[in-house]
């Protein structure tokens, strides 16, 4: 018999994941949270946000799309899903801190109540953070607090791990550092490349951002009703 966490013997075809939140009923709110989403490649993480807002499931409007990169996946998706979709090119901004003021203007401009961060590859300062305390939340892939920062599926492949998976956060200063919202687990198999296991864990992302965002959002209303 192998050891529970022996993930050799496990079929990743029929067990993709090892552990998954259970999902109860979701959240509904009194108006739908009014999220800003960033985004820097394909925009998966985005589109499944919306996909599950069309479903009935995550009670909320993506208001608004920040891309940093002109070409990417994301700002296609946008275009395709009818989402409004800007560019804010981090090329363009003299530092981390006038780029974070530009997003916050642009969120603040959108009215948008929190940010979720979907595949945003740039460090984000206190400038982004602080205008909206606890209301920007991240997706990594990668059970934190292990693997944090950049090429988190090839540091995880590089230590050997059996078990990996992603994570979704709130965002404080130091990078993939704030309280963990929700986690999901897949197997590492054996033969696997990055490509592989990324796949792998991103089909748990797409099921674990629009759950953890409607957590979230249940901790936004309730401290929005207790300001009155
Ligand atoms: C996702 O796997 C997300 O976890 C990762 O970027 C990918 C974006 O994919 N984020 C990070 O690595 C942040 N440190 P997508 O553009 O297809 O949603």
């Amino acid at each position: 018999m192998p050891a529970p966490t022996d993930t050799s013997q496990i079929n990743g075809e029929r067990y993709p994941t090892l552990t998954f939140p259970t999902i109860g009923p979701w959240p509904k709110f009194q108006r739908p949270l009014c999220l800003g989403v960033m985004a820097s490649g394909s925009g998966t993480n985005f589109e499944a946000l919306q996909e599950s807002i069309h479903a009935g499931d995550l009670d909320a409007e993506l208001r608004l799309l920040v891309v940093n990169r002109p070409g990417c996946g994301a700002k296609a998706r946008a275009e395709r899903l009818g989402i409004a979709c800007e560019l804010r090119d981090h090329r363009q901004f003299d530092s981390r801190e006038a780029l974070d003021h530009e997003l916050v203007r642009t969120f603040q401009d959108a009215g948008v109540e929190a940010v979720v961060m979907a595949g945003w590859m740039r460090i984000v300062t206190p400038v982004l953070i602080e205008a909206f305390p606890g209301k920007l939340i991240n997706i990594h892939p990668s059970l934190l607090p292990a693997f944090k920062g950049m090429d988190a599926v090839g540091q995880s492949l590089q230590a050997g791990v059996r078990i990996a998976g992603c994570s979704v956060h709130e965002v404080l200063k130091d990078v993939d550092a704030g309280p963990i919202l929700a986690q999901a687990a897949v197997p590492v198999l054996p033969g696997d490349d990055r490509d592989s296991l990324a796949a792998r864990i991103q089909r748990e992302e797409h099921r674990l951002l629009p759950w953890a965002t409607a957590l979230a959002g249940q901790r936004w209303r309730a401290a929005a009703d207790d300001q009155g």
